[in-house]
């Protein structure tokens, strides 16, 4: 086991440390927010992320946080860095949280005895690594890689309310190393966190950095493609589930549900920071940036369908306002632009989510989903939350509802006045002009 400080106590960091701490190693948490390091330390620590709070039960007695970079650095073997990277005006990642920590944990290593390896987590652009941080670490510390300093780039793959599982249980490790021995010290940190059998892809800092990037990319592409599907066949009396089911036997079904538009933190900002890349070096962004325009259209087209079945200037309902279930995260969540639509086409909102609770000009929060369901004339189901189970379908006896992923079973569908699956709604048959079979 070793003893690992990790840089950043936010959302992800104070997840990865308390997923260390659990897995036996000995784990000092550096963040500058003196009131989170203090609430760490004295157990008022609180968080919605499911099983933060078990780890961090867990490790009780090897996770301790301080704002003390030289002790950080002076006690432990590795250093993960895992702090904001807001994307800049160009669709690239700033780096400037991630240089300061570099300044002053290099400071820290230039009178530490002994080596010390730094791994960045934090989303960066491709080529920052080796362009930006090393320099920094190397200068602030008088040494040089290979010399008592080593460095990896090691991001995960993680979502909001589900990232104890998006490490623990991630489908590969991936390290980039400036020099082996540091991926090493890497991955042996890593192994007792992830399941046993987990594959490792080693690579150098820009493979890595681009892997990253691109995986989001990808999957963006996925959810996109599905949600073309999904407009399809909620306009020529298809289904679109069983196609994507099928399809999902040969190109797999994660992330290939037709419903509503990608948002979050992530996949937003890598798609088109992922077209930042290609056209930097002369080549055509023409997919990930047509992933991004598809990706409001998409919206602006589940809107048009909404608007076209509402009677004007009704009550609508929304629920699940998080950009995806499980979470209280808002960050370009579709639920926001197309209450935003509503609002400018004079219906009234009323909303409900079980954790977000966003202020909108205009729209009302409902106490429960019930309330919500009974005071609109049509409710949509935005998010497929595990709550709906809950709610008492025989309000919406007179009323519409709008499922945008297909998620009501037959009983509940049964209670409903008006049950529109998004999708596979009847719609006229379709037939294709001669001209086409000809
Ligand atoms: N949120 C996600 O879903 C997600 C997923 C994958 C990757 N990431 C990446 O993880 C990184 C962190 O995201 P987050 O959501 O945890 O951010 P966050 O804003 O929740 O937390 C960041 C923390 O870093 C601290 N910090 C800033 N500068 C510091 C410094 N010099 N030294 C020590 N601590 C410092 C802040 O005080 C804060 O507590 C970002 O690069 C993000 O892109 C996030």
């Amino acid at each position: 086991m070793y003893a690992i400080s990790v840089f950043g106590l936010g959302k992800v960091g104070l997840t990865l440390a308390s997923c260390l701490a659990a897995a036996g190693h000995r784990v000092l948490g550096v963040d500058i927010d003196t009131a989170r390091v203090a609430a760490i330390n004295d157990g008022s620590i609180s968080t919605n992320e499911p099983g933060v709070m078990d780890r961090l039960r867990a490790g009780k007695d090897r996770f301790f946080a301080t704002t003390s970079v030289e002790m950080a650095v002076h006690s432990t073997d590795l250093s993960i860095i895992i702090v904001p990277t807001p994307s800049n005006t160009m669709g690239g990642f700033s780096l400037r949280f991630i240089l300061s920590a570099c300044e002053k944990i290099g400071q820290a290593i230039k009178t530490k005895n002994g080596g010390h390896v730094v791994s960045v987590m934090s989303t960066i652009f491709p080529g920052s690594s080796e362009g930006w941080i090393i320099p920094h670490l190397e200068q602030a510390s008088g040494r040089k890689i290979g010399h008592g300093l080593g460095y990896c780039y090691n991001p995960s793959f993680i979502a909001l309310g589900s990232i104890v599982q998006g490490i623990e249980r991630t489908e590969y490790v991936l390290i980039g190393e400036a020099n082996t021995e540091a991926g090493d010290l890497c991955l042996d940190a890593l192994l007792p966190v992830v399941a046993p059998g987990t594959p490792v892809s080693r690579m150098s800092l820009i493979s890595a950095e681009i892997t990253k990037l691109a995986s989001n990319a990808y999957d963006t592409m996925r959810v996109s493609f599905a949600n073309q599907l999904m407009a399809a066949c909620t306009e020529i009396n298809a289904q679109v589930d069983p196609i994507t089911e099928a399809m999902g036997h040969h190109i797999g079904t994660r992330f290939f549900k037709g419903a509503v538009p990608f948002g979050g933190p992530c996949w937003p900002r890598d798609n088109k920071a992922f077209a930042l890349l290609l056209e930097s070096i002369g080549f055509s962004a023409k997919i990930p940036r047509s992933i991004d325009q598809f990706n409001q259209e998409h919206g602006k087209y589940l809107f048009r369908k909404i608007a076209e079945r509402a009677p004007s200037e009704s009550v609508i309902g929304i629920i699940g306002l998080a950009y995806k279930s499980g979470t209280e995260f808002t960050e370009e969540a579709w639920s926001l632009d197309l209450i935003q639509s509503l609002i400018n086409e004079r219906y009234q909102v009323i909303a409900w989510d079980p954790l977000a609770s966003p202020k909108i000009a205009g729209m009302r929060m409902a106490a429960s989903g019930n309330e919500c369901i009974k005071e609109a004339a049509m409710t949509i189901l935005i998010q497929p939350l595990k709550e709906l189970s809950q709610l008492d379908w025989s309000l919406a006896q007179t009323k519409t509802i709008v499922d945008c992923w297909r998620c009501l079973n037959t009983t509940q569908q049964a209670l409903i006045g008006n049950y529109i699956a998004l999708g596979q709604t009847p719609a006229p048959s379709w037939k294709p002009p001669h001209i086409f079979i000809a």
